[in-house]
């Protein structure tokens, strides 16, 4: 295959950062483009050379075409009959986090793809980060006890994102990034207890009706090899400024800064060194999958369905225990 056919479900935000990382790759070509909202799909039929099909409902696209790959950039709530008629279809597909609700629904999607054999990826584009890859190289051998993070901030502009029916809440929709981090890291987790609250974004004043969502939580995860940790997660912060969102990593001797996607920092001994990232680690999310669908090789994907699974797990675990008030096992 010299050009991966593709297609996309949802032609929003996210997809739209997909697409503009596929247009400079010249191994890929565009069958289809869908949306509930026609005009959506018909401005990524313009910018993909207007050949393109332009869908509003996804089994007549699938019905029609035959994609090599699908995206599947739609809000959280809307995963299940999207997964199973592409899955039927026998089509690799990268899917956006979180990639479902319910735990039990992805993993019968997981099961249907593997049953199927087909190529996955989830869209845990920090995967790919460089400065991620040295830290794993420092960290090695080295002894961590605490580590700390945050993602804290405003409110994004998607409709759906402030109702917790259809986004989750903020962890499971966003910081999901960061406890997917932790796992990258330190390995799997044992055990989490989370806390969170409300009352201070004033849903009228800050121009979101119908927003349910936490305020702002606390979630303490403890890994199987007795690493502790804390992470933040917070949408009321929309002034002032200046905390440093990511992970700070405590060891005996070195302490270690991850900045959100820009830079580490690594201070031991022998002084400080910062690396800052200098790429969209997008770029290689897309180029992995396409050539993964290309060659048949998924070995190079970082972020398999069946591997997201885990970090889905521990950000519902989050939700349990703030619901519940007690820890959860994993
Ligand atoms: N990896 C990342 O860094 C990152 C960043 C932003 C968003 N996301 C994730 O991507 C997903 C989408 O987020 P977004 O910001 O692009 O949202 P969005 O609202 O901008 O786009 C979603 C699109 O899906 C369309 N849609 C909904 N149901 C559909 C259906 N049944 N068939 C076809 N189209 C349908 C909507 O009309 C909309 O255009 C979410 O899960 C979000 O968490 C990931």
């Amino acid at each position: 295959m010299d050009k991966v056919k593709i297609a996309f479900i949802g032609c929003g935000g996210i997809a739209g950062w997909h697409l503009s990382h596929l247009v400079n790759q010249d191994d890929v070509e565009y069958l289809g483009f869908c949306d509930i909202i026609p005009e959506r799909a018909e401005n990524f039929k313009q910018r993909t050379g207007g050949t393109a099909k332009t869908y509003t409902d996804y089994r007549v696209m699938l019905d029609e075409i035959t994609p090599d790959a699908v995206y599947i950039c739609v809000p959280p709530h809307c995963h299940g009959e999207i997964e199973f008629k592409v899955i039927d279809k026998g089509i690799p597909f990268l899917v956006e986090k979180p990639m479902a609700l319910d735990y039990k629904l992805a993993e019968k999607i997981c099961e249907a793809a593997e049953a199927k054999g087909l190529i996955t990826a989830v869209g845990f584009q920090d995967r790919y980060l460089g400065i991620i890859d040295k830290t794993k190289e420092y960290i090695k051998g080295k002894k961590i006890g605490l580590v700390t993070g945050a993602w804290v901030g405003g409110i994004p502009g998607v409709w759906w994102w402030r109702k917790m029916e259809t986004s989750g809440g903020q962890i499971v929709e966003q910081n999901i990034h960061i406890f997917d981090m932790t796992r990258n890291l330190f390995g799997e987790p044992a055990r989490i207890y989370a806390s969170a609250g409300k009352g201070i974004v004033d849903p009228e004043a800050a121009g979101v009706p119908g927003y349910d969502v936490d305020d702002y939580s606390s979630a303490v995860i403890t890994f199987k090899n007795g690493i502790i940790a804390t992470l933040y997660t917070a949408d009321y912060v929309v002034a002032g400024g200046g905390m440093q969102n990511g992970l700070n990593i405590y060891c005996p001797d070195a302490t270690i800064e991850y900045g959100l996607r820009s830079f580490v920092k690594y201070r031991d001994a022998s002084g400080e060194e910062v690396t800052h990232n200098e790429f969209d680690s997008g770029i290689t999310e897309d180029k992995v999958f396409i050539n993964a669908v290309k060659t048949g090789d998924p070995g190079a994907i970082r972020s398999p369905y069946r591997d997201a699974l885990s970090s889905l797990k521990l950000v519902l675990a989050a939700n349990e225990s703030i619901t519940t008030g007690k820890p959860v096992e994993l």
